[in-house]
């Protein structure tokens, strides 16, 4: 037997209706905020990466799927969605239009070649936006606010958000300088990644995962002492703007996020549920005011983030929030012989087409288990098609939560079947909880 390949996995079954149910339930909130739907290719040229996400990241140095096209071309699926949505911002002049900052949002599939564990495939799917355009700090935070109504929407309630400040250019330069006279006193005592860093970006030496915790890390400079005063005033403004929205956060002065695209504000939200394990960080982003230019595009400040779809599930599942709309099908025809099946699927059609959800016994189910599917179908009428059904057009229809039957014409059958979807009286509908 064929296996799906290591870190990945099939979405079917509640797995399907909870990303789909999250996914509706993100385009219906950013669509409030005025957000546009874009999608960018599942794989780009690999160069875009190197120089977005960055040559001295984790993600470009180790966990990109790269491989040559039959053109002899350098591709690479997309490990991230903010380096193509730049990209396409670029490419298609988006910033030519009069309606900046241009508000986008997305969902996908995304590629890491790490080591699969719980909360960590090879192929996660992320919900992200990104705004292009805006410089103003209340983005920051209104972008924030995005992710943080999200998890209030559903229910979810164990969440953190962490947030820093890695300044501009020339507060980031400033710090980096700073970092590597601190780092190079201690060199010896990182481990071998953190050396490749302190070449390549030391500050990713903050939040390394195998040094994260020591003294060294602990006794760092810290990034606040190196900001200048525009990036200062930037900082302050997002907590100022977060604390108007009434949003809870953290300040991590070793919080650096690990693409090197980021300037100003960076920002996490983690589950903060005991026991929920290492891969917790639910939703990472921040400002990146430099990539539009380091990609060949105009002067473009910028901000987003991406949510984990699947975190976001597990997460959903430890405070057992169902995620979805318990589903049930509005019409089950059982067409009785094989001759009035041609009737069935055409009046089933008909139905559809008007709006009511059908399904029809393809199995040739005896009576007795074609009632029992439609129960489990949550069925709220059955329609019995038999030969008197079909030479007289007069429909036998069975109210599955009364348990009432009703002959209708197939000329009044829209009418009744709209009056009655609406409400029904029976004990079942009428339970208060
Ligand atoms: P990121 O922090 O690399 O940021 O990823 C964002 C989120 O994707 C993570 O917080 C996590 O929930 C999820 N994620 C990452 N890797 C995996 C994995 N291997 N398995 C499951 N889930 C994973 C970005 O990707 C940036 N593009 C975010 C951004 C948008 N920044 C600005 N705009």
């Amino acid at each position: 037997m064929i296996q799906k390949p290591k870190g990945t996995y099939d979405i079917y079954g509640d797995m399907g209706k909870k990303i789909r149910y999250i996914e509706g339930l993100f385009a219906n909130l950013v669509e409030k905020y005025d957000f546009e739907y874009v999608a960018t290719p599942l794989f780009e040229q690999s160069n875009l990466f190197h120089r977005s996400v960055g040559d001295s990241s984790d993600i470009v140095r180790k966990e990109t799927y790269d491989f040559k096209d039959r053109g002899d071309r350098d591709m690479t699926l997309r490990p991230e969605g903010t380096a193509g949505v730049v990209r396409s911002y670029i490419e298609n002049k988006m910033y030519g239009e009069a309606d900046l900052p241009k508000k986008l949002w997305y969902f996908g599939s995304m590629f890491r070649y790490e080591r699969p564990q719980a909360g960590r495939y090879r192929e996660f799917r992320q919900l992200g936006v990104e705004v292009l355009g805006s410089p103003d700090p209340m983005m920051d935070a209104e972008v924030i606010s995005i992710a943080v109504n999200l998890y209030r929407l559903l229910g979810l309630k164990g969440v953190k958000v962490r947030i820093n400040s890695l300044g501009d250019k020339e507060s980031r330069l400033a710090y980096r300088d700073a970092l590597k006279e601190y780092f190079s006193k201690h060199l010896d005592d990182l481990c071998n990644d953190c050396k490749e860093r302190f070449n390549n970006n030391p500050l990713r030496i903050l939040d390394c995962k195998v040094d994260g915790n020591s003294d060294i890390i602990k006794n760092a400079p810290k990034m606040q002492d190196y900001l200048n005063a525009e990036s200062v005033k930037h900082y302050e403004l997002v907590k100022k703007y977060l604390d108007a929205l009434d949003i809870e956060y953290e300040e991590n002065p070793n919080l650096v996020r690990g693409l090197d695209y980021y300037t100003h504000t960076v920002f996490e939200v983690e589950a903060s549920v005991e026991g929920f394990g290492s891969q917790n960080v639910l939703c990472g982003g921040g400002r990146y005011d430099l990539l539009v230019e380091t990609l060949d595009g105009p002067h473009t400040p910028a901000v987003g983030f991406a949510i984990g779809i699947e975190r976001l599930i597990t997460a959903l599942d430890y405070e057992n929030i169902q995620a979805f709309e318990d589903k049930h099908l509005d019409i089950y025809v059982m067409p009785i012989t094989e001759e009035d099946k041609e009737y069935s699927i055409g009046l089933s059609q008909a139905l559809r087409l008007s709006g009511f959800s059908v399904d029809i016994d393809s199995l040739n189910r005896s009576m007795k288990s074609n009632f029992k599917q439609a129960d489990r179908k949550n069925a709220r009428f059955i329609m019995i098609i038999g030969e008197s059904e079909r030479n007289e057009n007069v429909l036998t229809i069975k109210d599955n939560h009364t348990k009432k039957e009703y002959k209708v014409s197939i000329d009044e059958l829209i009418d009744f079947l709209d009056d009655m979807m609406g409400e029904c009286d029976c004990e079942e509908c009428n339970h208060e909880d």
